[in-house]
């Protein structure tokens, strides 16, 4: 390949890194002379055409569906569900009327995701793909294309095309608010650039989330991930990365299912990891905190500044509560990386996978 990792001993870390650069040129791509969101006035009228937004995605990218959902349901007040690619194409829910079926793939490659394409275009429903490659498949195949500019993402593990999907999604969902005339207090531009500052400031601390990493996941067979609304979707981002490269046995749960099920796995030293960052659960994720500490396990906090408290693990900078995801998965991606580099596996090709899986 002739992108080059640089003075980066890896292209994940490299990939990190360059997520600050990504949501301000994400922006300026996004932004017209005038301070206005620009994107494709097609895509504008195909979601005020649309009754339902259906979100097809797999593994990360579906992930930044899960978080998409709430933008476009707080900001754009459209009904959204959101569907793993390989589960809908072979189970198809019963459709609303006006549908609006946006693909969200790196790549543009997923067999998966195509898979559905292939059939909704079958049914001429109206499609967007939402991609880093413009001109791959989905995008040539769908009616409509939104970019994320994040530049080749090189790493197996998804770090900045997630972000950046977070990002154009947060957009086109006040796009659409405001072609509603929804008032909002929310200049996505703005907070976005709030959010590239606070990605800065945590790729600064490295050391922090290596310590972290060393301390929790040295030896660790397994790890959780817990949290609440969208903290909850982010730690299923982060256990995805722990495991796609450290191959520790690591899930995400919503922190009021624990004590359904998963609170029976607690051991003795579990490394778990919580999100703190929704002030509306800040109060019974850390009752969850406490409930798994009671058992034995050994938590890390990572909250948000104005939420935390005493002994808390990591602060993050604060930024809009709506954007949170954007900022917390940072040391998520930082930790993964640290406890896969400690326990030498091979960051950029982990075992197994595929940067784009061609396959169904
Ligand atoms: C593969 C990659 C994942 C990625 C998923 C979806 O499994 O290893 O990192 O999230 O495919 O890829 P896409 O290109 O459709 O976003």
């Amino acid at each position: 390949t002739d992108i080059e990792k640089g003075t980066y001993p890896h292209f994940m870390l490299k990939e990190i890194d360059e997520q600050p650069f990504v949501i301000r040129k994400i922006i300026q791509e996004y932004q017209d002379e005038h301070d206005q969101i620009k994107l494709d006035p097609n895509v504008r009228q195909a979601m005020l055409n649309c009754d339902r937004v259906y979100i097809i995605a797999c593994g990360t990218s579906y992930h930044a569906g899960l978080v998409g959902k709430q933008f476009m349901e707080k900001l754009a007040n459209i009904p959204v569900e959101v569907h793993v690619a390989s589960e809908f194409s072979y189970n198809m829910p019963l459709i609303s009327e006006k549908p609006l079926f946006i693909y969200i793939s790196q790549s543009g490659e997923t067999a998966d995701s195509r898979s559905v394409l292939v059939q909704t275009n079958a049914k001429d429903y109206p499609s967007l793909t939402i991609t880093n490659a413009p001109g791959s498949t989905l995008s040539r195949e769908a009616d409509y294309t939104l970019h994320l500019h994040a530049g080749p993402e090189i790493a197996v593990a998804s770090t900045k095309a997630y972000t950046a999907q977070l990002a154009v999604l947060v957009i086109l969902a006040v796009d659409t608010a405001q072609a509603k005339g929804i008032e909002l207090n929310f200049n996505p531009m703005q907070e976005l650039a709030i959010v590239a500052n606070a990605m800065e400031a945590l790729c600064d601390q490295k050391e922090e989330m290596e310590k972290i990493a060393a301390e929790y996941l040295t030896v660790a067979r397994n790890c959780f991930f817990i949290g609440r609304s969208a903290d909850f979707f982010v730690g299923l981002e982060g256990a995805l990365k722990l495991k796609e490269i450290s191959y520790i046995q690591a899930e995400g749960f919503a922190g009021g299912e624990l004590k359904h099920g998963t609170i029976a796995l607690i051991e003795e030293g579990t490394p778990v990891i919580a999100l703190a960052t929704q002030a509306n659960v800040n109060y019974s994720i850390r009752g969850n905190v406490k409930e798994v500490a009671a058992r034995g396990a050994y938590p890390c906090i990572i909250s948000m500044r104005g939420l935390d408290q005493e002994g808390d693990t990591f602060v993050l900078p604060e930024v809009h509560e709506l954007l949170t995801p954007l900022v917390s998965v940072i040391p998520l991606q930082l930790i993964a990386y640290y406890a896969a580099l400690h326990r030498d596996c091979d960051v950029d090709k982990p075992r197994n996978l595929a940067k784009s899986v061609t396959v169904e």
